[in-house]
């Protein structure tokens, strides 16, 4: 998509489709309608009176030939009661615009740009690309690829240099967060390990990040056992992907790790899930995508920062070589392991790979995974779980998250649910039974963090979307790229 900036009178704007939005009680003439030549305004005034237009939120209203204006067509986009619109509105209503036009053929919208504030501009951009995002690559009917091809930005003077880094910064971070919804949203067959890690690498060659893929006789050098107990059971090779982001002017701390689980499938190992929504689990790469997201974001960004990200790449598979309940692993950390269920997976290559990263001289650890079903029931598929021991860290995610208008929420972690995961045999077991299980999930991952500050997010809810939104398409969010991105430019300055 391309982004331009136009300031001549909107009447005589040239374009496919000048796109406004008014807000409920005067929807003929509120929002950015304002901005719109008195003829048209008559116009809409008249719709209006027919209750045609109600600016209810995101009601689309169509008009070929407007009258008054140069465009071909005026799309109103309802953006419901003046009193709670927020930027996060403000991204829903663009992207609202462009998924109504480009259903119907229309490869160009112009933004009427209510208020040209910096964030503004960047929501819509962010609104618009997301919205461009389809999650059907592999239906072979569709000739009509369906995209929007040119946002247009339409101020009422020339784009100052803040502007136009809003603008830029906005498309940084759409692409980023699409490029995570898509790794998500390919198949296991077509997002094996070994392919997790060559698409790491194309987009490390692509933006100038260094990347390293450790294969299995590094991983099993490296003595990571927990990480090697889920992979035994696969026929596809585990990856370990490293993307380090190190601008040669950042300080030497902090040290970024960012941990990603990246199951490729999670059949759920000998613990075998069941096959009814067995599919979904191509998703559990989640984790290991966002982070990916992440890196692409700040290497264009450039914040003075380092940052280091940590993919576990494998696939949880049952087979006569699989790990199995009752075995006790050593981990890399040293920590002895029993395995309660082969299902309680993403912890045990957490658990490497944040001992990995620690060894890497990371200072702070992030690390975002699907980890458990009970972060749904809990917290359902709006918003993320927090966890953390670090107080100060957690609130600094959860600030980063309201600016960048993902929903997040803190769970509380606690001394006295330790006992739900001790084993008889080894330092803990894999799994603490289901009362409490987002939380005693993310405290076993928190185990291996140490006395380094940890926060987990657990986006087992929130990495899919069930919904065909009119704003966004059903399938993968990327949620949570945006946030990561926001904590690490809010830490760089
Ligand atoms: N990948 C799943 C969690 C999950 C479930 C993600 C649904 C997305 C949607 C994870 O590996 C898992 O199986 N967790 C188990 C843990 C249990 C066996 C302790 C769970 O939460 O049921
Ligand atoms: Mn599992
Ligand atoms: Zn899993």
């Amino acid at each position: 998509m391309k982004i331009e900036f136009r300031h001549e009178p909107i009447a005589q704007i040239v374009t496919s489709a000048l796109v406004a939005f008014s807000f409920e009680g005067s929807p003929a003439s509120s929002g950015s309608l304002e901005r719109l030549p008195a003829e048209s305004v008559g116009f809409l005034q008249e719709l209006q009176s027919a209750g045609e237009l109600s600016g209810k939120a995101y009601e689309c209203t169509l008009i070929h030939r407007p009258p008054g204006l140069a465009a071909a067509k005026l799309l109103v986009v309802g953006a419901g009661k003046s009193e709670k619109f927020n930027s996060g509105q403000r991204r829903r209503l663009a992207g609202a615009a462009a998924r109504y036009l480009k259903g119907r053929g229309v490869r160009e919208m112009a933004w009427v740009a209510h208020q040209s504030e910096p964030e503004c501009i960047q929501t819509v951009v962010e609104g618009a690309l997301l919205a461009d995002f389809d999650s059907d690559p592999y239906k072979t009917e569709r000739s009509d690829p369906r995209r929007i091809d040119r946002l247009e930005l339409v101020l009422s003077g020339p784009p100052s240099v803040e502007v136009e880094a809003a603008a830029e910064r906005g498309r940084i971070l759409a692409e980023a967060q699409n490029f995570t919804r898509h790794l998500v949203n390919e198949p296991s067959n077509r997002m094996t390990p070994k392919l997790l890690a060559q698409q790491s690498q194309e987009m490390a060659t692509r933006f100038g990040l260094d990347c390293q893929v450790l294969g299995p006789e590094e991983i099993r050098a490296l003595k990571m056992a927990a990480f090697w107990a889920v992979a035994q059971g696969s026929e596809e090779p585990p990856q370990l992907i490293v993307l380090r982001y190190a601008p040669p002017d950042a300080p030497e701390t902090p040290l970024i790790g960012l941990i990603g689980k990246g199951i490729t499938f999670d059949s759920g190992g000998i613990s075998i899930k069941p096959s009814e929504s067995m599919h979904e689990m191509k998703t559990d790469m989640a984790g290991g995508a966002t982070m990916l997201g992440v890196m692409q974001a700040i290497a264009q960004l450039k914040p003075r920062l380092r940052v280091i990200a940590v993919v576990p790449a494998t696939e949880n598979m049952p087979s006569g070589k699989a790990y199995k309940p009752g075995d006790v692993i050593t981990s890399m950390s040293g920590k002895t392991i029993e395995i309660l269920n082969t299902d309680a997976e993403g912890r045990l290559i957490l658990a490497d790979a944040l001992t990995y990263a620690k060894r890497l001289g990371c200072t702070v650890l992030i690390d975002a995974a699907t980890l458990t079903s009970a972060i749904r029931i809990a917290l359902g598929n709006t918003t993320t779980g927090v966890f953390g021991w670090n107080k100060e860290w957690v609130e600094r995610v959860l600030a980063a998250a309201a600016s960048a208008g993902e929903k997040m929420w803190a769970l509380p972690l606690d001394e006295d649910y330790r006992d739900l995961y001790k084993s008889l045999i080894a330092d803990l077991a894999n799994t603490g039974g289901r009362y409490a299980a987002a939380i005693t999930g993310a405290m076993f991952v928190g185990e291996f963090a140490g006395d380094t500050p940890w926060v987990h997010l657990d986006i087992a809810g929130t990495r899919w979307s069930n919904e065909e939104k009119s704003f966004l398409a059903k399938g993968p969010t990327g949620h949570g790229v945006r946030t990561l991105v926001q904590l690490i430019t809010n830490i760089s300055t």
